[in-house]
């Protein structure tokens, strides 16, 4: 099986509190769209293409090894996938997308990701446990039901899919006014089923600035 992989870079860093966009902000040295980029290859993945904001392309160009891919993404991360899988090799015949705000995900959860494609998964996403009890609240903040918790997910990346699925289900997307999250859902709502895989809590996303202390804090720790 061939695997392509897609890395979402094209986001802002906003929430961290960086004048970067989040991808280029260092961890243990390396911005963490790099990191993302090794985790990929590491597991198992040949060709990566990543999705950049354009007005930094340069900088991503400089940071990346050269034979990455580096394509301009769009104002959503759905825009940028697309942006991606546009420029994604089509001889091969599996695509795995990823979050470079996920750059300590074990190589292990890649592997996982592509055993289930090869045997026979169209799509496949790592998951973990919710561990917190999970309300609903209203418009004031007042919880109005609880959610049991046994069935629920916290979903990751990478997420990987039989490549002329994902692509059809993009076309199928295009034009609605749908917003996703990320790529499991496109493709659900194109009637997909997801498969699930165990996902690993390193591969956390760092979002705000205490997610990026705890990933410092991780490179620190025997892998
Ligand atoms: O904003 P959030 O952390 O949920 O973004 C998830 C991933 O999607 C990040 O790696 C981010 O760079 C990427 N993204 C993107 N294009 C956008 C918005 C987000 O590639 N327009």
């Amino acid at each position: 099986m061939h695997a392509v992989g897609i890395v979402a870079a094209a986001g802002s860093g906003l929430r961290l509190g960086a004048e970067l966009p989040k991808a280029l902000v260092h961890l243990g040295g390396r911005p963490l769209v790099c990191w993302a980029v090794e985790s990929l290859r590491a597991g198992g993945v040949e060709q990566v293409v990543v999705a950049v904001p354009a007005p930094q392309q340069a900088a991503f160009t400089a940071v990346l090894p050269d034979d990455v891919h580096v394509v301009v993404g769009g104002d959503t991360r759905t825009a940028s996938v697309r942006a991606a899988l546009g420029a994604a090799r089509e001889h091969a015949d599996a695509v795995l997308v990823h979050d470079a705000a996920r750059p300590l995900t074990p190589p292990d959860v890649v592997a996982r990701v592509l055993a289930a494609l090869a045997a026979g998964a169209r799509a496949v996403v790592p998951v973990l446990p919710v561990v917190d009890t999970t309300v609903v609240v209203d418009g004031d903040g007042v919880v109005t039901a609880d959610v049991p918790r046994a069935p629920l997910r916290r979903v990751q990346t990478p997420q990987g899919f039989d490549r002329a699925t994902l692509v059809a289900a993009y076309a199928h997307a295009h034009g609605t006014a749908a917003e996703f999250t990320d790529d499991a859902s496109v493709v659900r709502a194109a009637g997909i089923p997801v498969q699930t895989v165990a996902g690993d809590e390193r591969a956390a996303k760092i979002t705000v600035a205490h997610d990026l202390r705890m990933a410092e804090l991780q490179t620190e720790w025997p892998r």
